[in-house]
């Protein structure tokens, strides 16, 4: 049967549909609110639902006219309903009602961190037991997958997600929104020699990085009152290698414990490149036969894309020919 997908997601400041047919991407259309929210110093809720409003029909017709198909063609709507913010998330999902009522499709409610694993198939097949790493704005998690669509949560953040700190620190150095990819551009031209705190170097897979980022923002502070110089690139330096070493411990356990056949990084600070060249070179020196993918700068950061991919692999039970369903901004990945 020709499956055609159409996905739409709009949990944070992206506007972002892509159609999909029959695992060919026809198009991947991202419309960023980051200029909008750059003033601010992150992102504004309120705009960005406002945002997602004036953009989604705009981003909707760029999508179909560079698939060069038509809306009657679309055989099934993917949808993010959580997690995310919550005003972002009705747009997206009101949107989608609205099309699949007109024009008789089905829908599909989905998961936007099942999303960003799921961005690492458009390169490679999965192969299982497969764990992703997963580092954004609002999740840093390890996650098990024995089959397709089977996710359990081995560890989580117990507070801030790393790409939370990354864009805190930033703000606190004056370098701008979103602060990871200023972070780690500044990184590598910088010394480590600030001994902050290596975060939750323990046993279990959790994560932990509120103390480290009030720890670097403590140091920055004491720096300035006393009138000290410093270099932003050495506190971004110091700061990255520490955010970054459990996450790489905390791998490589896991791989060896499950068993792994398949590693996936996925979310924001997957375009790291700090973070994946270590944790490449850590993973093919303790384990070379398991297989590495770390998914292009492009489908790292939100986009529909990955939505697509994650769609391909629902079979027809899971799609919903009525409207019963709503958002949840703090939606859980395993059941
Ligand atoms: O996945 P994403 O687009 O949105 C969420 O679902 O949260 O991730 C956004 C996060 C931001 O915190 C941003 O600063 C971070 O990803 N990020 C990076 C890099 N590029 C984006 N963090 C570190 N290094 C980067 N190169
Ligand atoms: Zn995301």
């Amino acid at each position: 049967m020709n499956k055609c997908i159409l996905a739409i997601e709009t949990s944070c400041d992206e506007t972002a549909i892509a159609i999909m047919r029959n695992n060919e991407l026809l198009a991947n259309v991202v419309s960023s609110q980051i200029k909008d929210h750059e003033f601010h110093g992150g992102v504004i809720p309120e705009l960005a639902s406002r945002l997602h409003l004036d953009n989604i029909d705009i981003v909707f017709q760029k999508a179909l006219k560079e698939a060069n198909i038509s809306i009657s063609d679309i055989s099934l709507i993917a949808i993010v309903n959580g997690p995310g913010l919550i005003g972002a998330l009705h747009v997206g999902v009101v949107f989608a009602k609205a099309l699949a009522y007109i024009n008789n499709i089905p829908l599909l409610p989905v998961h936007h961190i099942a999303g960003h694993i799921y961005a690492s198939n458009l390169l490679e097949e999965f192969n299982f037991p497969l764990l992703a790493l997963v580092v954004s704005g609002g999740h840093t998690e390890l996650v098990l997958l024995n089959e397709h669509l089977d996710f359990k949560i081995l560890g989580q953040t117990l507070d801030d997600a790393i790409g939370e700190s990354y864009d805190k620190i930033a703000r606190v150095l004056g370098l701008g929104y979103p602060g990871g990819p200023i972070i780690d551009k500044l990184a590598a031209l910088g010394k480590n020699n600030y001994d902050f705190p290596i975060p939750l170097m323990d046993d279990s897979y959790n994560f932990s990085y509120s103390g480290l980022k009030s720890a670097v923002i403590n140091k920055v502070n004491q720096l300035k009152m006393k009138h000290e110089s410093y270099e932003n690139a050495d506190i971004a330096c110091s700061f990255q290698i520490s955010a970054i070493t459990p996450l790489i411990q905390k791998t490589l356990k896991a791989i060896k414990e499950y068993q792994i056949n398949h590693f996936v990084l996925a979310g924001g600070v997957a375009a790291n490149s700090y973070l994946r060249k270590e944790i490449t070179t850590a993973i093919n020196k303790e384990n070379p036969n398991v297989k590495v993918t770390l998914p292009p700068l492009w489908c790292c950061t939100d986009n529909a894309a990955m939505i697509c991919s994650l769609a391909s692999f629902y079979n027809e039970d899971s799609y919903l020919n009525n409207y019963h369903f709503s958002v949840n901004p703090n939606m859980k990945l395993d059941k």
